[in-house]
């Protein structure tokens, strides 16, 4: 079971949309996939089709329960299966994670210990918020490998070395397992010339790390996400879904690498 997170602080680069089609996309070459919205915003959720704000209970309510004991609530309990992925679903209620872990000691290590009573996924995924707080060191705590979605655009490696600080020092610290798995370009515009240089730089900063894949900006995708698919069952034939599934192709032959 390989566990990733989907992260960079910067918002908007697609973590959300990512996860969501990578999930659906490794479902569609075999292979087992749990999502864990863990983002307040609930943007993975409401990509799933679930009702952000009819949910019984999500993630948070799992964090808490591992944190102050009080109740049996389980991994069994929050897990939603769809048609193509299990998600662990989130809301705004988990923007008081924060404050409420404040002084819980091992807070960072919540979500590691949450996955190790978990079986039988072939890759977890992690949809990071935008932000370097408590849940993304969590994310991180519990992950394997991040995955670095880079949106090619004039400002795209702003914030890139603080990201990179920042992974270092979990590494250091907390999680020496952790790797960088892969940084893919986003939304690029074949029309402008910009992406080419944006993407020589990112190839010049991660080398063999980039994915050769690069995501177009595809207006099919975002449409699929707010109709609650992903781009394979909203337009299968689009370029967001060829994307993807290149994306998903060199995955998992980096993983059999
Ligand atoms: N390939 C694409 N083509 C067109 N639009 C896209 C593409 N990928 C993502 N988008 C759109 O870009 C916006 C940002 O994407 P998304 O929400 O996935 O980013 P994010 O990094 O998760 O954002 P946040 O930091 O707020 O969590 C969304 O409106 C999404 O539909
Ligand atoms: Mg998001």
């Amino acid at each position: 079971m390989k566990i990733i997170s989907i992260l960079n602080q910067k918002g908007g680069v697609a973590k959300t949309t990512s996860t969501q089609n990578i999930a659906a996309g490794l479902h569609g070459l075999g292979k087992k996939v749990l999502a864990i919205d863990f983002d307040p915003q609930g943007n993975l959720t409401s990509g799933f089709g679930l009702d952000k704000r009819n949910l019984d209970y999500t993630v948070y309510d799992l964090l808490k329960a591992k944190s102050f004991g009080t109740s049996k609530l389980n991994f069994g309990d929050i897990v939603v299966e769809t048609s193509f992925a299990d998600i662990l679903p989130t809301n705004i209620k988990m923007s008081k994670v924060n404050l409420e872990l404040g002084g819980v000691p091992g807070k960072e290590s919540l979500l590691k210990e949450i996955l190790k009573d978990v079986y039988g996924y072939d890759y977890v995924l992690i949809d990071c918020p935008p932000s370097l707080d408590t849940l993304t060191f969590n994310a991180l705590m519990a992950s394997h490998e991040v995955y670095i979605p880079v949106q090619t655009e004039f400002y795209a490696l702003e914030g890139i070395v603080e990201l990179m600080d920042t992974i270092d020092i979990v590494t250091h610290r907390m999680n020496d397992d952790l790797r960088i798995g892969g940084i893919f370009a986003t939304m690029v515009d074949s029309r402008s010339k910009l992406h080419v240089e944006v993407i020589g730089q990112l190839k010049e900063f991660f080398g063999e790390n980039m994915f050769k894949t690069l995501i177009r900006r595809n207006i099919k995708v975002a449409e699929a996400s707010s109709h609650g698919l992903s781009i394979f069952d909203y337009a299968p034939r689009s370029n967001g879904a060829k994307d993807y599934k290149g994306l998903c192709v060199e995955i998992i032959e980096r993983e059999e690498s």
